[in-house]
């Protein structure tokens, strides 16, 4: 017996995304082969623990050649060890990582491991302010892992949108903390990864860590400097946004790779295992095996010279659509992008607050979110900014003209909304004129069909 109600579900989703226009940053496209994995029988095992670490060193097939001694819980991994193998070296090539955890369910789920590695409850994490584009794992009173750390926020300057690096280093000094956390859901810059390490030498015993959960996808794609490269202990991810792989996380470190079985003093050269004993047993159990296939699938793609490819068009199609936007009036966070993400401060731009403009976008098929810009004196849910993306719209093909397409509409939408929310007309004024703006987005949509459908 079919459960139709999800089913059609399913279809009416498939609907949703082939006929609209994907602009959240923090989304994407997978692959038919990224799906299948996902929707593949590894969902039935059980794998708690690991498959054995040495020789992940060569190519795939050197890879496979070797069958080490595992630490895992059950039997029947003859498959899985494989699976996970693959995983972690492809993990390790792609971000020149000396190990890599794969198992993290989410990218919440990854900071949270890393934090319970390495501090004690009460020590010190420094990250960036959320209001001024970090993430609400980075120390959100909302959190468990704010009632537990002691998080202290650096921000950004507000002329530039850039981190405020001043404060950064004096913070440290201020406060030693065990961590410095570079990352963010809301910035578009490239973080100077080079003057924060300098900052961390300082600091003993500090870990450097970086949450590329957005950027992981440039930066396997070369488009975007690797924290890992410049001397950061520890990089967490998402798979999932310009990455283009399932929804899940990843923990890649550098340090020494030893038995998780045994416990390892906690130093710095340790990580790795700390790591992979704070991952399981220490905060999850038994992992999603299938999104982990589908997570080697991913990182098989991104391997690919086409990815780079894909990489580079991202940038490049943000800086056209901010450019675009710009010249339409839309007043841009830190002045343009040098990534996948743009924020707009809508109040300054048209007076109009970021929530009006989702609704209205919603309205013709063009979907992103309101977001909180940088010292918003509006309250979260109805913040002064909203906050888009290109890395799913790349991922159909889309290039410079649909980008200029975009950044039309969007300005058309704004002096809507403007109409409408200062009371000069009822929307019903424009409902042939939002009909044909949502005909014309139908229309780009099919001529860029979604992968995997
Ligand atoms: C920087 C950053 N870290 C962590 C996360 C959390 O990822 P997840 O939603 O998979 O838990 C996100 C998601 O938006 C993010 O942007």
């Amino acid at each position: 017996m079919k459960d139709n109600k999800i089913f059609d579900l399913i279809e009416a989703e498939k609907q949703r995304q082939r006929e609209g226009l994907e602009l959240i940053p923090s989304e994407n496209y997978v692959s038919r082969e990224v799906l299948e994995a996902m929707g593949s029988v590894f969902t039935n095992k059980y794998s708690e623990g690991y498959p054995g670490f040495s020789d992940l060193d060569g190519s795939d097939d050197d890879v496979l050649a070797n069958e080490p001694t595992n630490y895992r819980y059950y039997g029947g991994q003859e498959n899985t060890d494989k699976v996970e193998r693959l995983a972690i070296a492809r993990a390790r090539r792609l971000f020149h990582a000396d190990h890599a955890n794969v198992q993290p369910h989410s990218g919440a789920q990854a900071n949270n491991a890393v934090y319970n590695a390495w501090l004690d409850p009460g020590d010190t994490v420094l990250g960036m302010n959320l209001g001024h584009g970090g993430h609400l794992t980075h120390g959100s009173p909302v959190t468990q892992s704010a009632k537990i750390y002691n998080f202290v926020a650096y921000g950004t300057d507000p002329e530039t949108g850039d981190i405020n690096y001043e404060e950064l280093k004096q913070l440290a000094a201020q406060y030693q903390p065990k961590i410095i956390l570079v990352g963010y859901s809301a910035f578009s810059k490239i973080p100077d990864f080079e003057r924060i390490v300098e900052i961390g030498k300082n600091i003993p015993n500090c870990l450097l860590m970086a949450d590329m959960a957005h950027v992981a996808g440039l930066i396997a794609g070369g488009a975007h400097p690797n924290p890992l490269d410049y001397g950061f202990h520890v990089m967490t991810t998402t798979t999932h946004k310009t990455l283009r792989g399932p929804r899940g996380g990843l923990i890649l470190s550098r340090g020494m790779v030893s038995n998780p079985l045994k416990k390892p003093e906690r130093t710095l050269d340790n990580i790795p295992t700390l790591i992979d004993r704070s991952v399981f047993p220490g905060t999850q159990g038994g992992p999603l095996m299938h999104i982990i296939a589908a997570k080697a699938v991913a990182f098989y793609e991104a391997e690919q010279v086409s990815f780079q490819n894909y990489a580079r068009d991202v940038v490049s199609n943000a800086k056209v659509l901010a450019d675009t936007l710009t010249t339409h009036g839309f007043k841009i966070v830190g002045g343009t992008t040098e990534n996948h993400l743009i924020l707009i401060d809508m109040m300054a731009s048209f007076g109009i607050d970021g929530k009006i403009m989702e609704i209205m976008m919603d309205k013709v098929g063009l979907t992103l979110n309101a977001n909180a810009i940088p010292n918003d004196t509006l309250p979260p849910f109805k913040p002064s900014g909203i906050r888009l993306g290109t890395a799913a719209i790349t991922t159909r093909g889309m290039n410079r003209a649909e980008m200029i397409k975009i950044g039309g509409w969007m300005r058309r939408l704004a002096e809507i909304s403007v109409e409408i929310s200062g009371g000069k007309q009822p929307e019903a004024a424009f409902a042939s004129e939002l009909a044909a703006i949502h005909e014309e987005v139908r229309q780009i949509a099919e001529i860029f069909p979604v992968p995997g459908m």
